[in-house]
């Protein structure tokens, strides 16, 4: 998808893989990523405590599993622990989807650099003697893996500076989609801004949406925080890593207090517990109703980091960062917040609108395939819903938009902001207009359902039901003629799937159905579909015949 493949250090421990890959970072303009402070904001342990609490295989485990988060990712800079690659899968990983950077240095080198470290626990309480002789033996040991994973070897000894330019001339000849500058916003030229209203009964406020925000974005948060703003910062410890540098240091820059909250990765820390976490940050910091919550992730640091603004202290001002595809066109806009029961998505919540979002289309360029594809699906709903001027831009620029062009990122999502903020604007409470934004969502939670959550992505699932709304559409005689065919075309074009028969494993109709009647059960006897008319109409509709709902489940039209 993406030509823009990470690069990856490996080396031995002492070898310079942190000090060298940020270096290499900053002058490639990209983001950098260090797997053993993953592990241990991850974990909340050190290194050297996982080691001696844990043991080493529990941090081997821990290690491949932060490996693999990292090598889908697209367009940074990772240092891997110098263990890692003695794992053949992970080893198979970096080869599959990375460029792989090896750093030899001597014996001595390497001793001379990690001496005065404590926190080394392969050499906790050994003599120098002893430390050379385990240095030569894990070296002599891991040194055929890293030959077979690298793609490049590069003496490290020398200045930091002078190494890293040399990997990134070698890197450029190597592979010319390597080179820097990918996120960088051209230059010095001011990125090119929309400034989008939403404007509801309890709250109006500004999404911007542009290339390099997160750096420039400092003129719109000096109004809103004012002198000394204390800013609690929610993110993740990937999308912190990968992004907290830059929207800090623009907040600092505007003389705001900043402090970090961590929270776990993924929709299971979507909770009450973790929530619950951060109001105990809160409080032990000393915030007050002045401070400023800021949430910097997709779609879960999102609702979450906004469901506590919205309760603790009976609310504090948010600002909402989203870093995905998903929650730059949809969950960052509207002031939708909350965290999921054991019995249910999204069971306790509240509105609470954002007093800014700032959407720097930037960030998305290290976004996995697979998260930024789940985006995609989110888009073309939009895009349905929208009208012809927005759907016909995503057909003839999919091309770009693959490839993820600032440009026609930027111009995407700008697009999809506005229809979003009509449609609360309008309707703030989900009472009746925001309702066509579930387009694809009756059918597609039911297809989750059914899967038991796994082996299929909340994007797949909104597109597959998506076509199959059209489908009950074209049966109802409700269809334009040749519209599931135009729909499918672009959600093919943007990888995701358009027949259940793609999904491995294939979910049983029976069980799709199942799931369909207990959404009935919840709706007082009537099932909702959204159905497209023709591009820029959709109908809401509640009495379907469900021998045709059926039919469509039974996969006869899908
Ligand atoms: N509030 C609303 O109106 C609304 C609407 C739709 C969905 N949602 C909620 O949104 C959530 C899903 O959001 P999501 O799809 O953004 O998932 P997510 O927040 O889990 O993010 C997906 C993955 O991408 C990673 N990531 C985030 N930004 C990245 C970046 N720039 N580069 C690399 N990796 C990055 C995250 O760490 C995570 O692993 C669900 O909980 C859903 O209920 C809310």
């Amino acid at each position: 998808l993406s030509p823009l493949r990470n690069v990856v250090l490996i080396g031995f421990m002492g070898s310079g893989k942190s000090t060298i890959g940020r270096a290499l970072a900053h002058i490639l303009g990209r983001p950098f990523v260090d797997t053993d402070v993953l592990i241990e904001e991850s974990s909340g342990m050190t290194i050297s405590d996982i080691f001696s609490q844990m043991g080493e295989r529990a941090f081997r485990e821990m290690e491949s599993e932060a490996v693999r988060a990292c090598t889908s990712l697209h367009g940074t800079v990772v240092a891997v622990g110098g263990g890692a690659v003695e794992d053949e899968d992970t080893r198979r990983l970096l080869k599959d989807r990375c460029i792989v950077v090896l750093l030899e240095a001597s014996d001595e080198t390497i001793l001379s650099r990690i001496e005065r470290c404590e926190d080394r626990p392969l050499l906790a309480g050994l003599g120098r003697e002893e430390k050379l002789a385990l240095i030569r033996r894990l070296v002599d040991r891991r040194l055929p893996a890293y030959r077979d994973a690298a793609s490049l070897v590069v003496n490290a000894e020398g200045p930091i500076d002078f190494i890293a330019r040399r990997i990134a001339s070698s890197l450029a000849d190597f592979d010319s989609s390597a080179g820097g500058g990918s996120t960088s916003n051209g230059g010095d030229s001011p990125p090119e801004v929309h400034g989008i209203q939403v404007s509801t009964p309890t709250g109006s406020y500004n999404v911007h949406v542009g290339a390099g925000l997160l750096k420039t974005g400092g003129d719109c948060l000096r109004n809103l925080c004012g002198d000394e703003a204390r800013v609690f910062l929610v993110s993740n410890p990937l999308v912190s890593q990968l992004w907290s540098g830059h929207i800090e240091q623009t907040l600092r820059s505007c003389g705001c207090r900043v402090e970090r909250a961590l929270v776990g990765d993924g929709e299971k820390h979507k909770t009450l517990a973790t929530a619950s976490l951060l109001y105990d940050a809160l409080v032990s910091q000393g915030h007050d109703r002045e401070s400023i919550v800021v949430a910097l992730g997709g779609g879960v640091v999102g609702d979450l980091a906004g469901f506590v603004a919205a309760t603790f202290m009976r609310g504090l001002r948010l600002i909402q960062v989203p870093t995905t595809l998903l929650s730059q066109v949809d969950s960052s806009i509207g002031g939708k917040t909350g965290v999921n029961h054991p019995l249910g998505k999204n069971m306790i919540g509240a509105f609470h609108q954002p007093v800014l979002v700032l959407s720097d289309v930037n960030v998305l360029q290290t976004l996995p395939s697979k998260v930024f594809s789940d985006g995609l699906a989110e888009v073309v709903k939009t895009a349905i819903i929208a009208g012809e001027a927005l759907f016909g831009s995503l057909e003839r620029d999919a091309a770009s938009i693959t490839c993820r062009r600032p440009e026609a990122l930027r111009e995407m999502v700008a697009a999809c902001v506005r229809v979003k903020a009509r449609v609360v604007s309008r309707d703030e409470r989900d009472w009746a207009d925001r309702m066509v934004l579930n387009l694809g969502h009756t059918f597609g939670h039911a297809l989750e359902a059914a899967c038991g959550y796994e082996g299929v992505s909340h994007g797949e699932a909104v597109s597959l039901g998506m076509c199959m709304a059209l489908r009950l559409s074209s049966l109802l005689g409700v269809a334009e003629p040749h519209l599931a065919e135009r729909v499918a075309g672009l959600l093919r074009l943007f990888g995701l799937p358009t027949r259940l028969s793609e999904l491995r494993p294939c979910p049983h109709p029976e069980d799709i159905l199942s799931h369909l009647a207990s959404d009935k059960k919840r709706r007082r006897g009537r099932l909702r579909f959204i159905l497209p008319v023709t591009i820029g109409d959709v109908r809401v509709v509640d009495d379907v015949p469900y021998d045709l709902i059926e039919q469509v489940v039974n996969g006869r039209f899908t």
